[in-house]
C-alpha cells in the first residue's frame, strides 16, 4: 500500500523564479534574479537585505503592482499575471494590504483620518455608510487609536499615530496579507517599539500572513517566524528566524549581522 503525504498547505502567495528587469533612461537594472518565496496563511516572513537588494520591487511583484519579466507569482494558486490588471486588482485589493514606510507621504495629508480608514471599504463596497462608520471606529480602537479621531485631519496627526492609521487602513478589508515595507524606519525610536509591538499583536489576533520588509534585523527577529535574506536580487538564505540569526549559512548574512546593532531582548 501506497501512503499518501498529508497535502501541504496553499501558500497565500508565492514568487516562483520571478526575475523584474527595470529600464530607465537607456539604464537597465535586474531588480530581481530568479527569486522564489511563499508566504503560508497566518505566517509572517521577514525580508531582510541592504539598499537597493531588491526587497520593495518583490513585496510589490508578489501585490500584483511590477509585472515580472520571467517566472511567475501565484496568489491562492492563481497566476497573479495571468490575469488581466482589472482583475488582478480585484483579486488583490480585496485581499491584501500594504504599509509603507513613511505614512505622512503615504496618506493624504488633507483628509480625515476616517476617510483614510475608510476609503479601502467604499473602493470595495464594503457595507453601507453606517456599517462603515462603525468599522471606522472599531479599526481605530483596534489599533489603539480612540474612535474620535476619525474627524482629525490626517497631517494634525504624529508620525506614530499616522503609522497606526495606516494599519487601521490595511485591516479595513481584513485581509489574508499585509505586506509592510518598512514600516518603522521613518518613525522616532521610542515610537518604533509600539508600532512593532502593534504589529506582533495584530499578528498573533488576527488570521494573516505578514510579509514584513527591512533592512534592520532586530525587527525582522522581533517579528518573523521565517527569514529571507536578499542580496543583489536574488535571496541568497531563507530559514526560520532564529537559525538564520543564529547560525547564518552564507556569507553575506554573516556580514549583516556583524554591522547589526546588537538586540536587546524584552
Ligand atoms: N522604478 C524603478 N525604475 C528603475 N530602477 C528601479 C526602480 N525601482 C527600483 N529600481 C532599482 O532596482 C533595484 C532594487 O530596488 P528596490 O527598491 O527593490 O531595493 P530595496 O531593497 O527595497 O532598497 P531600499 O532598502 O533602499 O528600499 C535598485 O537597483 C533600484 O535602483
Ligand atoms: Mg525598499
Amino acid at each position: 500500500m501506497t501512503t499518501v503525504d498529508a497535502p501541504a498547505t496553499t501558500p497565500v502567495v508565492e514568487a516562483r523564479a520571478v526575475v523584474v528587469d527595470y529600464h530607465s533612461r537607456g539604464h537597465h537594472t535586474r531588480a530581481l534574479d530568479q527569486v522564489s518565496l511563499s508566504v503560508e496563511p497566518g505566517e509572517t516572513v521577514g525580508l531582510i537585505g541592504e539598499s537597493g537588494s531588491g526587497k520593495s520591487t518583490l513585496a510589490r511583484t508578489l501585490l500584483g503592482l511590477v509585472p515580472p519579466t520571467a517566472g511567475e507569482v501565484r496568489y491562492r494558486d492563481r497566476d497573479v499575471y495571468a490575469l488581466g490588471a482589472t482583475a488582478r486588482h480585484r483579486l488583490l485589493g480585496r485581499d491584501t494590504a500594504m504599509v509603507f514606510q513613511d505614512p505622512r507621504s503615504s496618506l493624504n495629508p488633507r483628509l480625515s483620518v476616517g476617510a483614510v480608514v475608510r476609503d479601502p471599504l467604499h473602493v470595495q463596497r464594503i457595507g453601507d455608510r453606517e456599517a462603515q462608520r462603525v468599522a471606522v471606529a472599531e479599526l481605530l480602537e483596534s489599533v489603539g487609536l480612540p474612535a474620535a479621531l476619525a474627524r482629525r485631519p490626517v497631517r494634525a496627526l504624529s508620525g506614530g499615530q499616522l503609522q497606526r492609521v495606516a494599519l487601521a487602513r490595511a485591516l479595513a478589508v481584513e485581509p489574508s496579507l499585509i505586506v509592510a515595507d518598512e514600516p518603522t524606519s521613518a518613525l522616532d525610536v521610542s515610537v518604533q517599539a509600539q508600532i512593532l509591538n502593534l504589529l506582533r499583536q495584530i499578528r498573533s489576533t488576527r488570521n494573516l500572513a505578514l510579509l514584513v520588509v527591512s533592512h534592520d534585523m532586530r525587527v525582522i527577529r522581533f517579528l518573523a517566524d521565517r527569514t529571507a535574506v536578499m542580496y543583489q536580487g536574488r535571496v541568497v538564505e531563507e530559514g526560520p528566524t532564529e537559525e538564520v540569526y543564529t547560525a547564518p549559512r552564507h556569507d553575506y548574512t554573516k556580514t549583516l549581522l556583524a554591522a547589526a546593532p546588537v538586540l536587546h531582548r524584552g
